[in-house]
């Protein structure tokens, strides 16, 4: 601020000339005509009546002044703000305006939409192919039989005669809800099913008198790490047939059915040797990769990412019933046999559909179940 003086004219004052203050108005309603939107407007309003606004500057020279001088410049500087302040209401008022008009218009609700009906979604593939594989096997008779998935120690290992020592009864696999200890006459706990085989032992001691002929699609769990194919949560596809007279060709020819319904006519099964403590004997099964069919094997010229080379794909578990089995279900093994198998759905998927990494099944991400289709 210039000092105060006594003989002052303020048309002397650079910042108080008649032209000048017109010239700071001017600047200033120009800055709100053309502020396109309140952002503009807030920024040009701060430029032109700020503190530090030439109009607000010159405001403060009047004060030097000498008195008589004071009057006609604060006259010129106060209809020159008055002017702005109108100038911005104006502005304002008007792109408030248009804002709100512009909102009507961007977020309306089309009431005439349908109100009852929302997009259908897809079935997750995992379900679809359960539902196909029982499917199968229902068309042959079987009926599809359910289990808890929070399941009775007892069912889940005792029953299909694990050791109590058995690697898989250790925390290290199993997820246990409730240990045996502390639960007075009750010696079985209380686990995550880690397998579908329970419903077996289920089936049998609910129905007594075989012939027993049920599929089983259903959740598991286990204490692996989620990796590309591994889950803790994945899902099994159990089979068991209790009845006179069943041998290995039954669950072979059965294996075989399924195979081909899944995967063409052409495509063979093989079993190899292994062991369940349920089954006896029991076995691998294994089906024959219905993308190179073999053709890959030592054959560097064509490699399979389908089988890696192998030529075979392994499929899961199976074997006759352990009469072990059927006598703690109270089924005679003098007078019944049977065979069941078991197989992850997740592993199936994956190399039914080339799926490379088992993590895209549980992440939820419809890009991952879209291309499967809209089956409902
Ligand atoms: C069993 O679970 C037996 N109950 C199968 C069986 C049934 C044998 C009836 C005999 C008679 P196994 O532990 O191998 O077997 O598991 C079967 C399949 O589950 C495996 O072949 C694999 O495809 C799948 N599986 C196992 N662990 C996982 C996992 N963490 N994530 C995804 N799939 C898995």
């Amino acid at each position: 601020m210039s000092a105060p003086n006594k003989s002052y004219d303020p048309v002397e004052v650079e910042a108080l000339k008649p032209e000048e203050i017109e010239r700071m108005r001017d600047e200033a309603l120009a800055a709100f005509a053309a502020a396109g939107d309140l952002d503009e407007l807030a920024h040009a309003k701060t430029a032109h009546t700020g503190g530090t606004s030439p109009l607000a500057l010159a405001n403060r020279e009047i004060g030097a002044l000498p008195p008589q001088a004071k009057a006609e410049a604060g006259k010129r500087v106060g209809q020159a703000r008055g002017a702005v302040n109108k100038a911005f209401a104006e502005r304002l008022a008007q792109l408030e305006a248009e804002r709100d008009e512009r909102v009507l218009v961007e977020e309306a609700v089309d009431v005439t939409l349908p109100y009852d009906r929302v997009p259908a979604g897809a079935r997750h593939p995992l379900t679809t192919l359960m539902d196909r594989i029982a499917d199968i096997f229902t068309a042959m008779g079987y009926e599809v039989a359910e289990g808890p998935e929070v399941e009775a120690e007892w069912f889940n290992f005792d029953a299909l005669n694990f050791t109590p020592d058995h690697p898989a009864r250790q925390m290290q696999d199993t997820f246990f809800v409730r240990g045996p200890e502390g639960v007075e006459g009750d010696e079985s706990g209380v686990v995550l099913r880690t397998h579908t085989s329970p419903v077996q032992a289920r089936a049998l001691l609910e129905r007594r008198e075989p012939p027993v002929y049920i599929v089983c699609p259903g959740r598991v769990y286990r204490t692996d790490e989620l990796d590309a194919t591994h889950t803790p949560v994945f899902h099994q596809v159990e089979l068991l047939a209790v009845d006179e007279g069943l041998t290995m060709a039954d669950l072979k020819g059965t294996i075989d059915h399924m195979v081909k319904s899944l995967f063409g006519d052409d495509v063979t099964t093989r079993l190899r040797p292994n062991f369940f403590p349920f089954t006896e004997p029991s076995a691998e099964m294994d089906m024959q990769c219905y993308v190179c069919r073999g053709a890959s094997v030592g054959n560097p010229d064509r490699p399979c990412r389908t089988c890696s080379s192998e030529g075979w794909i392994e499929l899961g578990g199976c074997g006759m019933v352990n009469p072990k089995v059927l006598t703690a279900c109270g089924v005679d093994p003098e007078k019944y046999s049977g065979f069941a198998f078991g197989f992850g759905i997740e592993r199936m998927l994956m190399f039914r559909h080339n799926v490379e990494d088992m993590r895209d099944m549980v992440e939820g991400d419809v890009r991952f179940t879209r291309p499967f289709g809209m089956e409902i």
